[in-house]
């Protein structure tokens, strides 16, 4: 058998756990939007025409915070177009999915899914086909009280008081050759730094979200960032990450190393982020808004061409998730947590039926997909401060990312409650591992509140319509406390997660 073993530190402190590290992404895509949240018709769509088998997955999923409209869509879109009496919304191309759009969900409705879903809206603005007076005039639409030509079409249309959005996206992966409006980081700081000093003029405290790169195998990787913050490093907020996932070849060992290089791109981009800010003699921090991240089968989408005909909401990207993809995305989340002092927001894409953790079928049932399981625990557990740890950890070699942790773990300390909350994962193919985990710095005595595992004989299972709880969470019956150190024997290619409270 193999060991790890950590010593947790209730004073060893990262930061606070930041509640916009669960947020999602609802883009206009595929059936994210049209028979994923919205279906009128459907026998349980309320009377907005939304699911409520979806919302109520969503609450369960414990989703904080959800990006919204896009992604690649956003960059040409024309938000006006879905205000208004729906039977006279336009139907337009979206040339990012080759498909067509009705605008019969925009943003009053988006908001109307938002506060029964209880997220906050991450909002992203055009910045391919469009520019700084129609980011003003989506801000007046949505946050202007009243007594202006477009807060006053809001109160015509239904929304009395502004939605109050806080946090917005300044355009979508600008630096991908594959968006619509794609711009050289010169073009794209300037207008990114425009933007944000004119929508500071109308609300100074929103927080501004510059774009990043779209990959950290972008050629740009790390000198877009330098550049683009070079011009809006005083006007914006975060700058942006974007990463996605997949098991190439069959080389497993690499995928379950995914989060290895989460982590090179979050340190790259925040030793970029403090570069700059040093050559400005700023005293601000740039923090990350880790705002796309997932398992996705990318190279099966790239190699298979978008739909043909022009239709309405395709099915696009309907990734099915299987076991060891749920290790990843809960190894993804570790990860995250481990760099709440800077990145302090992130959503995983997409919500609903697009690479998401919640599948649905039009006019039928809603199911959970592996995925689902590791952020929903993660989501209702990470409470508090989370500490940081040094783990001493086997190692295996990865053909990806050279040599990898067999063990990756982050814990969280709620000083309000006593609770320590462990996340881990085994990243052996082959073994379980006993996982020590050193607790007496809490100098009480931690007994197990509860304990979740993700993890099967076959690490290819999948949720399917047909089998929606084939793979889900069961109790990690191997764990003891004794002499101030719990014990875990977590299996093999597996994620889990363990509660301990005061006794
Ligand atoms: O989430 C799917 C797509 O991935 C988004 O539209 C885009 O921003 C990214 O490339």
């Amino acid at each position: 058998m193999l060991h790890a073993r950590v010593a947790l530190n209730p004073a060893s402190v990262v930061a606070p756990v930041s509640r916009r590290t669960f947020g999602s992404f609802v883009e206009h895509m595929g059936r994210c939007v049209y028979t994923g949240i919205y279906e009128p018709g459907h026998p349980l769509a309320d009377e907005d025409g939304f699911r409520t088998d979806v919302l109520a997955l969503a609450r369960e999923l414990g989703v904080t915070m959800v990006r919204y409209p896009g992604g690649n869509f956003v960059s040409g879109y024309r938000w006006e177009d879905g205000i208004g009496p729906a039977d006279q919304r336009p139907r337009r191309r979206d040339l990012a999915w080759r498909s067509i759009e009705t605008n019969q969900v925009g943003i009053d409705e988006f908001a109307r899914w938002a506060e029964k879903a209880d997220v906050e809206i991450m909002y992203a603005v055009n910045l391919g086909t469009r520019g700084v007076q129609e980011a003003l005039d989506v801000h007046e639409y949505v946050n202007h009280p009243e007594g202006t030509h477009l807060s006053e079409q809001r109160r015509a249309n239904g929304a009395e008081k502004p939605y109050g959005i806080k946090i917005w996206c300044l355009g979508n992966e600008l630096d991908g050759p594959w968006q619509t409006g794609h711009k050289t980081p010169e073009e794209y700081g300037l207008l990114a730094a425009a933007t944000a000093r004119a929508l500071r003029s109308a609300e100074p405290d929103l927080e501004l979200v510059a774009c990043g790169s779209s990959s950290s195998t972008m050629p740009t990787f790390g000198s877009w960032e330098s550049t683009v913050l070079e011009h809006a490093y005083e006007v914006v907020d975060y700058v942006s990450c974007h990463a996605y996932y997949e098991e190439h070849d069959g080389d497993l060992g690499s995928f379950l190393a995914s989060a290895v290089d989460m982590d090179h791109f979050v340190n790259s981009i925040v030793a970029t982020a403090d570069a700059v800010g040093a050559r400005l003699k700023s005293k601000k921090k740039i923090n990350l808004s880790f705002d796309e991240w997932n398992v996705w089968y990318l190279s099966r989408f790239q190699n298979a061409p978008l739909p043909k005909e022009w239709e309405v909401a395709p099915r696009v990207i309907e990734d099915q998730y299987n076991v060891a993809d749920a290790v990843v995305v809960g190894s993804l989340l570790i990860s995250l947590l481990r760099h709440s002092d800077r990145v302090t927001a992130a959503c995983q894409a997409q919500l609903v039926n697009v690479i998401a953790p919640i599948m649905t079928e039009p006019g039928g049932p809603a199911w959970r997909q592996t995925i689902f399981h590791p952020f929903a625990r993660t989501a209702a557990l990470a409470k508090g401060d989370v500490l940081r740890l040094e783990i001493q950890s086997p190692v295996y070699e990865t053909a990806r990312y050279g040599e990898a942790p067999v063990i990756d773990a982050v814990a969280t300390h709620d000083p309000a409650t006593g609770d320590v909350v462990v996340f881990a994962v085994n990243r052996d193919q082959e073994q379980q591992v006993e996982f020590a985990i050193d607790l007496c710095a809490f100098g009480a005595d931690l007994t197990v509140a509860e304990t979740w595992t993700l993890t099967d004989d076959d690490v290819r299972a999948c949720n399917t319509r047909d089998e929606p709880e084939r793979v889900t969470l069961r109790a990690l019956d191997t764990v003891s406390v004794a002499d101030g150190v719990a014990t875990l024997a977590l299996p093999r290619v597996s994620w889990s997660a363990v509660r301990l409270t005061r006794a």
